[in-house]
């Protein structure tokens, strides 16, 4: 079933992209090459999925949701454009795929990650077309620019490149705050707009964005338990580099059965916050279900 949602959500968010991206044409082939390579390559898409399902658990219409979620994808992969410089994690695979600095020289992936944070913010400035959901539209960019700023992804960011080198001599409380901010944060905002253009009332995007956090912190200790067992076919991007680095991870802080069972009990709570949630008659919250658990189970 879950690879039946993201493979739809897949389909209908590169259909949007592909449309939202500039043409690989002038005035500036290659950077518009750059973004769609980065933007389209092919990753798991799973915001877009979560936005998708949380609008759909609250009985809204998901093409309604397609153009912002296509927007948080864009943030997605400008962020990991940036994770991936020299600079930051520097690492030459991604996606299974040469990073963009590597195809297409620092200066342009810096400038293609740029482009496309700018083109995800004028997405959802001019979504929905016309004038219907304006209130609507307000709220879902304070939750995505709260969300990807200072506050969220670039500071968890910022906070993950200052204490790299520190690995397990950090306190649980340090990488929970990374991970809350660098990972968690967009994950909870995909799950905020998908809800706010669903129609949710205030008190049940609380309880979502409670939902978003613990969802979103699971992701990020999976994604430091897989950097450890997995393998590099498998996940598309290099492996075992958290530990050469020494960054503050999941795995360093708590050992690696330390981490994964933290990734269980966060999903067995992400699990009890949903159930708790009252979704409206008409919706259907089974698609966020099986996403929660497919984000402790996946491979890659
Ligand atoms: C990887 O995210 C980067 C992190 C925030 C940990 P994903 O695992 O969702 O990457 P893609 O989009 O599938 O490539
Ligand atoms: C990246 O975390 C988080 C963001 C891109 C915001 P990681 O550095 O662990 O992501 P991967 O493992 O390179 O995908
Ligand atoms: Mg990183
Ligand atoms: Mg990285
Ligand atoms: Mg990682």
């Amino acid at each position: 079933m879950t690879q039946a949602i993201l493979e739809d959500a897949r389909r209908r968010v590169d259909a949007a992209l592909d449309r939202l991206l500039p043409s690989p044409s002038e005035p500036c082939a290659r950077l518009h090459e750059a973004m769609r390579y980065s933007a389209l390559s092919p990753g798991k898409r799973l915001r877009p999925a979560l936005a998708l399902a949380a609008c759909r658990a609250f009985g809204g219409d998901e093409k309604a949701c397609l153009e912002p979620a296509a927007a948080l994808e864009m943030v997605h992969a400008y962020s990991l454009i940036h994770d991936d410089l020299p600079a930051m994690d520097d690492d030459d695979l991604r996606r299974g795929r040469p990073t963009s600095h590597v195809v297409y020289g620092e200066a342009m992936a810096i400038l293609a990650g740029d482009a496309l944070h700018t083109l995800a913010c004028e997405v959802l400035a001019t979504w929905p077309h016309g004038n219907g959901q304006l209130v609507a539209r307000a709220r879902v960019q304070r939750h995505v620019l709260e969300a990807i700023g200072w506050r969220g992804m670039v500071g968890g960011q910022a906070l993950d490149m200052e204490l790299t080198g520190k690995g397990g001599a950090a306190s649980e409380e340090e990488v929970r705050g990374i991970h809350l901010r660098k990972t968690g944060a967009l994950i909870r905002a995909a799950l905020l707009l998908g809800s706010e253009i669903g129609g949710a009332h205030a008190d049940q995007v609380e309880a979502m964005g409670r939902f978003g956090d613990v969802v979103g912190l699971a992701f990020q200790v999976v994604d430091d338990v897989l950097d450890v067992t997995a393998d590099a076919a498998t996940l598309g991007k290099s492996q075992g580099k958290d530990a050469k680095a020494a960054k503050v991870t999941y795995p360093a802080v708590l050992g690696l059965e330390g981490a994964r069972a933290r990734a269980r009990d966060l999903t067995e709570a992400a699990l009890r916050e949903l159930a708790a949630l009252r979704f409206p008659e008409g919706g259907d919250p089974s698609q966020l279900e099986a996403l929660t658990r497919f984000i402790l189970e996946r491979q890659s």
